[in-house]
């Protein structure tokens, strides 16, 4: 079937395994408007649905990831709309939904929506020069896409309060130093990436199923207490002795050969 075609996003698979997605509204500096944020929930749902997609990446331009939520299209937006459609809801669909290892790969503005998608994601990379921020507090109003939450949960109570009280943006380097970003790269766009890819190819190149579960693990600790994910994790492990990859990796082990997976 003929790949989709979208308006304000690129899709393409760079290496075998991964999806790429490209916010591209370039005159917007990528700014997360409604249609642009269906286009990205209905690329990850394909790639998500994808058996022989094993991670995604989602990056933006050289100047901006995204410089936040559709300020435009906010502006006239009233209580009631907002609340009657559930404005912001449709991106919570990352988090509930895909299933798959998510990269975020930052580099310049991501402010705002953009900081919030880019916490969402699973692993975040960035450029030391990169830029992060929640600047609504400058236009009247709160982060609305979980960033109160990510951000506190990622750095703490008092960095979180002063940044989202400030709007203060924090630079690719802080985000690298505070734990934000797993990877914190020197140099432009192209260096970001090429280290996404590598990840992602690493990722893509391990059996389906254990990747899942090891997603849903981990994630699994940022809402169970303690003894609640590690019970979690103790079921999921018993249940993967189930799978054939468990099988084909450890008997490929014995045998010094390198495992075949059936991402069964
Ligand atoms: N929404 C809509 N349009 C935006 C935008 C946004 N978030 N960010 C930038 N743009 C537009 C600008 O309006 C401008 O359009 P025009 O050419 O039509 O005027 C174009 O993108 C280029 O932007 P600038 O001229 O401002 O570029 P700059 O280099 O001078 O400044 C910037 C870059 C500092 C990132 C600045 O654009 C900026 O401050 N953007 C807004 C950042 C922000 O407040 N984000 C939070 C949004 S609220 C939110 O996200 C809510 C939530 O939690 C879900």
């Amino acid at each position: 079937s003929a790949a989709p075609s979208y308006e304000h996003i690129l899709t393409s698979i760079p290496k075998p395994g991964v999806g790429l997605i490209t916010l591209n509204r370039p005159k917007a500096l990528n700014a997360l408007s409604s249609p642009l944020f269906k286009e990205l929930n209905a690329a990850l749902d394909n790639y998500d649905n994808d058996k022989s997609i094993g991670a995604i990446i989602i990056t933006g331009s050289e100047k901006a990831f995204a410089a936040g939520a559709d300020i435009k299209e906010m502006a006239p937006l009233s209580f009631s709309a907002a609340y009657n459609d559930n404005f912001i809801a449709p991106w919570s669909h990352l988090s509930n939904a895909i299933r798959t290892p998510v990269i975020a790969a930052v580099s310049g503005y991501a402010l705002g929506g953009g900081c919030e998608l880019a916490l969402m994601c699973d692993i975040l990379y960035c450029t030391s020069k990169a830029s992060f921020g929640q600047p609504e507090v400058k236009l009247g109003t709160i982060p609305g896409a979980g960033g109160s939450q990510r951000l506190t949960r990622a750095i703490g109570k008092s960095r979180a309060m002063e940044l989202i009280l400030t709007g203060r943006n924090f630079s690719g380097k802080e985000a690298g130093e505070w734990g934000v970003a797993a990877r914190v790269v020197e140099g432009g766009k192209d260096e970001l990436l090429e280290e996404a890819l590598k990840t992602a190819e690493t990722i893509a190149g391990y059996s389906r199923v254990a990747v899942l579960a090891a997603k849903e693990v981990v994630n699994k600790s940022q809402e169970l207490s303690l003894r609640e994910g590690v019970e979690y994790e103790r079921s999921l492990f018993h249940g993967l002795f189930g799978s054939k990859d468990q099988k084909i990796g450890m008997t490929a082990f014995a045998e010094k050969k390198k495992p075949e997976w059936s991402h069964e």
